[in-house]
């Protein structure tokens, strides 16, 4: 078997410690790493190879403490190295080449990760391209490059990174990671729909009523204002994480689960999201900062950044028309939650009494809760025994941790590293996706930048955000819903 080195670009940031060389080490206790594979880091940052196994143990030891095993990690560390380098000069790439050299001097495969600041993903790709070491061969192995996110911070700069990646690497070389496709519960919407013969007749305008997205978060930006103050909530999650659920939900199903085929079905909802016009950003989004933002260190003064957005969307095709999608997302909010709630129709016809606080106006509702209670809701009418014919909702539910037990979930990281070495890129963005979602979320901040622009709301940190998108919903009868055992509106 070829030797597979992985080099990490900005090895010494935070990412690297806590989730990747964690989900490496992981894969490699559970027997899943490739064999005679070696990890490169390279930073700016003085470290030694012993140095930096050091602080990689440390790193587990803190935030993967219940994955810890001395004795695994003795026989996993000795594949981790640190070349210190300025990954902006073509110097430090000549450095990097002996460093592979010296580990691997039969050569092999190479799967590069650009871990670093959003501004030297163009850099890194480039001069990789420049050096040689993206071209690959049957003799050499694959070359392969992982991108995090943020992916441009809009179309017109997503375009130019496709342009700058794609000038050294070819599309099915770019991994463009989405931290949510790796998630477990993720991966399982598309089991849940095309693995089950009975939810997908009912998935279309016939049956369900609106689709809602919530993705909560009870911390505020943290030591993380000089990014975020930038980007705002429509760039952190609603770009990538929550278009990318919507797509999961609303695609049509794949001739077959493959990269290609899979994406293609993506693309073809991100294509018919309904574009939102400057004139009905006010009626189709909200935006809201919470209070205290602008006094977090390295927040501007007078920051116009969202914190909090909801939206109302429309996939404009056969299955979908007319059916709201309603997403919202939030820092600083009561509950930790990302769930997704499939409101079905009414019944045609209401034929008994409902008990108690319930009215008639119940619907069956599907939750999918991907975290952090991962598992299913589905609420359903029953009657209520010795009660002549009245009626109840009750919860039929299922979680992951009941069926599968406790620590069966992995984190996101394990199944999109393996996928990337195993040359799988199903969970991975391509260029078209991230270009298509880009398009959506510049139309809303061109309208939230014009004089039709919905005033910026503001909330109360552990609240569930303002005023204004509960009426989002209210205007159309609706109201925001938590399925999955998380804390009530
Ligand atoms: C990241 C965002 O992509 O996702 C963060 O940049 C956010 O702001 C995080 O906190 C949420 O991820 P998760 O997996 O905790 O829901």
């Amino acid at each position: 078997m070829k030797n597979t080195v992985i080099v990490i670009f900005g090895a010494s940031g935070d990412l690297t410690a806590r989730k990747l060389v964690p989900a490496f080490f992981n894969n490699f206790r559970k027997g899943r790493l490739p064999a005679n594979t070696n990890i490169v880091g390279i930073a700016r940052s003085p470290f030694t190879d012993d140095s930096f196994r050091e602080k990689m143990r440390e790193g587990m030891q803190q935030f993967a403490s219940k994955d810890f095993n001395a004795e695994k990690w003795r026989q996993f560390a000795p594949a981790l190295f640190y070349q210190p380098g300025d990954m902006t000069k073509p110097e430090a790439y000549l450095g990097l080449e002996e460093k592979i050299a010296s580990i691997a001097p039969e050569g092999g495969n190479r799967l590069y990760y650009l871990s670093t600041a959003p501004e030297f993903y163009a850099t890194g790709a480039t001069l990789l391209g420049e050096s040689g070491m993206s071209q690959e061969s049957e003799n050499t192995g694959f070359r392969r490059i992982i991108i995090e996110k943020p992916f441009g911070r809009d179309l017109a700069s997503a375009m130019e990174l496709n342009r700058t990646v794609h000038r050294s690497f070819r599309e099915h070389q770019v991994y463009r990671i989405d931290h949510y496709l790796g998630k477990e519960t993720v991966q399982n919407i598309l089991v849940f729909r095309f693995a089950n013969a009975i939810f997908e007749p009912l998935w279309n305008r016939n049956y369900i009523d609106h689709v809602q997205i919530t993705v909560s978060e009870t911390v505020g930006v943290g030591h993380r204002a000089g990014y975020y103050d930038k980007a705002g909530v429509l760039r952190d999650m609603f770009q990538n994480h929550i278009l990318q659920l919507l797509t999961l939900i609303a695609m049509e199903p794949p001739h077959k689960y493959e990269a290609d085929a899979l994406r293609n079905k993506k693309v073809e909802v991100l294509s018919a999201l309904r574009p939102i016009g400057e004139k009905e950003v006010a009626e189709y989004t909200v935006r809201a900062q919470y209070e205290g933002y602008m006094h977090e260190p390295g927040v501007e003064q007078f920051s116009a950044t969202p914190t909090y957005a909801a939206l109302k969307l429309f996939v404009d095709n056969w299955r979908w028309q007319g059916v709201p999608f309603y997403l919202r997302s939030g820092k600083f909010l009561p509950d930790k939650t990302s769930e997704i709630t499939i409101q079905f129709r009414q019944p045609p016809q209401q034929l008994f009494h409902f008990n108690g606080e319930h009215d008639g106006s119940f619907t069956n509702r599907l939750s999918i809760c991907v975290q952090p209670h991962e598992g299913f809701h589905l609420l359903f009418t029953t009657k209520v025994p010795d009660k002549g014919m009245q009626v109840q909702p009750v919860d039929m539910d299922f979680h992951y941790q009941e069926s599968f037990g406790e620590g069966a979930i992995p984190e996101a990281y394990e199944r999109l590293l393996l996928d990337a070495l195993n040359g799988d890129a199903s969970l991975f963005t391509r260029s078209d996706e991230i270009e298509l979602a880009w398009k959506l979320v510049d139309c809303i901040h061109a309208g939230w930048a014009s004089k039709f622009a919905p005033p910026m709301a503001s909330y109360k940190p552990n609240t569930w955000g303002p005023k204004a998108a509960e009426v989002l919903l209210a205007r159309d009868d609706k109201h925001w819903v938590h399925g999955c055992g998380s804390q009530k509106e």
